[in-house]
Formats: structure tokens, C-alpha cells, sequence
């Protein structure tokens, strides 16, 4: 058994950013709220930090991880070349759920990058996490707070239901923001692609880059591509039509997770809305939540009924199909 291994015997939640700070310095890892989830960070500079992100989230080591940062200068620290449209972006969008990904130099270990040239940066748009980065002499690589493929976390709460007993501390920030991750976008020879879609739409990147490509493929780059990912313990069912999905399933003990209108079909107290009206931010706020939630009630089956396929309702429904995939 490994040091990582061995069980910590207590997880503590807190505000103490010094103590975060402290233990981040030692090379432990920590969990840290950001707008949009949870993220599991260590000192980007030190290799056998982040071998412990790894091992708790039970994460490959092909899938590499976001390297979270203050402010933009530090990039410049450990990139080779930023383009002109990164610039842009993170002019217009960070600190905020906005990730880009850049050439690397030999400062970011390749452990981080998964072996790639590229490495990929964010700057988080919440209080305590700023005040952590701007403590600490180094960058923060930080995936989500979950175990590999599981749903990614959105409160204090979910980390520590999640990995009690693995980290010795949850910087507590209260609930997400957003709610969902951040965009992801690259610049493959020089072309501004889309590699993960979350709460910055992509109408929103081009109004301000001109157009981009959508990376499609989950080969390569972006592994939380993968076509099943976000997934609860109970299985998904995802459907355009709630009545007729929950037809199909009489007879089960099923949860229901709709937009905004209660079915008839079965109790009230088996259903999860994610908004009332018209309100998809809303709705991204509360679907991991709504996840958990449904996942610890223990029922056979969660039905999902697909939000609109506009603005941020399509990350969502990309999370959706991941989530549902066999
Ligand atoms: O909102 C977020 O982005 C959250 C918070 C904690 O910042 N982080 C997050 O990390 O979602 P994670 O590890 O769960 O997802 C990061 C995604 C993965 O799909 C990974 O493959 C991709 O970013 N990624 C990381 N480095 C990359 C790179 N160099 N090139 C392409 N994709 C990369
Ligand atoms: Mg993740």
C-alpha cells in the first residue's frame, strides 16, 4: 500500500484557505470549489502530487488535466506561444468557465498533459479559489472532484460523499455557481476548435473569435470526451418524450429528472425538476445536483427528459448522452 492509499482517517471540510494552502505546499492533494465544479488539485510543478490526483479519482493516466491559474501572466510562465484568439478569449471570459489549451514548455510535467504538447489553463471565477492561487507559488492542476466517470461534484457535500477517507481537506465554497464544466478550446494548427462544450456557448465564442470547429472525435485530445462519462450508480435512460419513456419502464421503481413540469404518471416525490419556466442556466445549476440526489434515492432506472438543444442546454445534453450511454 501506497502512501495515497492508505486511508485517511478524517476529511475535513472548511474555509481555511491557509490550511489548503499548507497542505497543497506539502504536496497533498485538496479539494477546491470553482464556478463551475469541484476540482481535486495539486501542485502543477510537482509530479508525484499529481500522481496522487490519479490514483484517488482512479483516473487513466492518458486522460490529461487542466492546469488552473490566478491570472493570465502566469501562463506565460510555462506556454511557448499563446495565439491572438486565446488572448481574446481570455480577455473576454476569465477569470470564468473558459479552458484553453496551449503549447506547454518543461515546467508542466508531462504527467499533467498525458504526454501531449499542449496544455490546458483556466482561471476559476470564485473568491476563495482566486485567494488560493494568488497564496500559493504554483499552478493548481485540478480535474473534477469525482471518481473517474462518476458525476462531478457541485458542493462540499458531493466531494466528501464521494472521496471521504482519500483527501485530507475540502476547501468549502459552498454551491457551484454554473453548475456544469468549462469550455474547452484549442487552436490546432491555428484553428480555433471546440473540444469540450459547457457554459460558454459556442455562439457566444464566436461572436467573439469569428468561427470555430467542434471537435467530434473522443479518440483523442479531450478523454472527457468519452461517450460514457457523468455517470450515476443507477442507470440512465435519456428521452424526448417522459410519458411514453415511463410506459415503457410500468412496473419499476423509477426517478424521474424533467425541465420544469411534473408528469402525472407517477408520484411527485419520485421526480426532480430542474427549473421552474424557462430558465436552462438554471437547470445546468442544478443537474449534477439533481444526479446525486437521484442516484442516492436507489430507485432501478433515472429517466431524463433531453433539455432544448440551444445556448447552454446543448453542454448539458452532451453531459446527458454520456450520462445515459451503455
Ligand atoms: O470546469 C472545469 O473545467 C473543471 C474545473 C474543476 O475546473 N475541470 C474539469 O476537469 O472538468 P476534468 O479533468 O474533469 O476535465 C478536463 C477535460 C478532460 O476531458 C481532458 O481530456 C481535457 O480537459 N484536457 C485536459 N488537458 C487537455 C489538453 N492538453 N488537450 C486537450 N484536452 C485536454
Ligand atoms: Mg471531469
Amino acid at each position: 500500500m501506497n502512501i495515497v492509499e492508505k486511508i485517511i482517517e478524517q476529511t475535513v471540510m472548511g474555509k481555511d484557505v491557509a490550511r489548503a494552502c499548507a497542505l497543497l505546499g506539502e504536496g497533498e492533494v485538496v479539494a477546491i470549489p470553482t464556478e463551475t465544479v469541484y476540482g481535486l488539485a495539486a501542485n502543477a510543478f510537482n509530479e508525484q502530487a499529481v500522481h496522487k490526483i490519479f490514483t484517488i479519482k482512479g483516473r487513466p493516466f492518458s486522460n490529461p488535466l487542466i492546469v488552473h491559474i490566478a491570472g493570465f501572466e502566469q501562463a506565460q510562465q510555462f506556454t511557448e506561444h499563446i495565439p491572438e484568439a486565446a488572448y481574446k478569449l481570455m480577455e473576454l471570459f476569465s477569470p470564468g468557465p473558459l479552458t484553453v489549451v496551449l503549447p506547454k514548455n518543461e515546467l508542466i510535467p508531462e504527467i499533467v498533459t498525458a504526454g501531449l504538447p499542449d496544455v490546458a489553463i483556466r482561471i476559476p471565477d470564485h473568491p476563495l479559489t482566486i485567494e488560493l492561487l494568488k497564496t500559493v507559488s504554483f499552478p493548481l492542476a485540478a480535474p473534477s472532484a469525482n471518481p473517474f466517470g462518476y458525476i462531478s461534484p457541485t458542493s462540499a457535500a458531493h466531494v466528501h460523499k464521494m472521496l471521504a477517507g482519500k483527501i485530507k481537506y475540502i476547501l468549502d465554497g459552498g454551491t457551484c455557481k454554473a453548475g456544469i464544466e468549462s469550455t474547452i478550446v484549442g487552436f490546432p494548427n491555428g484553428m480555433p476548435t471546440i473540444y469540450r462544450e459547457g457554459v460558454i456557448t459556442r455562439a457566444e465564442i464566436e461572436k467573439t473569435i469569428g468561427r470555430v470547429e467542434i471537435h467530434r472525435s473522443h479518440k483523442s485530445l479531450a478523454p472527457g470526451m468519452l461517450p460514457g462519462h457523468y455517470q450515476p450508480n443507477t442507470p440512465v435512460v435519456l428521452c424526448d418524450d417522459v410519458d411514453c419513456e415511463l410506459a415503457k419502464h410500468k412496473g419499476i421503481d423509477v426517478g424521474l429528472i424533467t425541465y420544469n413540469t411534473y408528469s402525472d404518471l407517477i408520484p411527485e416525490n419520485n421526480q426532480i425538476l430542474l427549473c421552474s419556466g424557462f430558465d436552462l442556466i438554471a437547470a445546468a445549476n442544478r443537474l449534477y445536483s439533481a444526479m446525486h440526489d437521484m442516484d442516492e434515492r436507489g430507485c432501478q432506472l433515472i429517466i431524463i427528459k433531453k433539455l432544448p438543444d440551444m445556448g447552454i442546454g446543448i453542454a448539458i445534453n452532451d453531459r446527458l448522452k454520456r450520462a445515459s450511454y451503455r
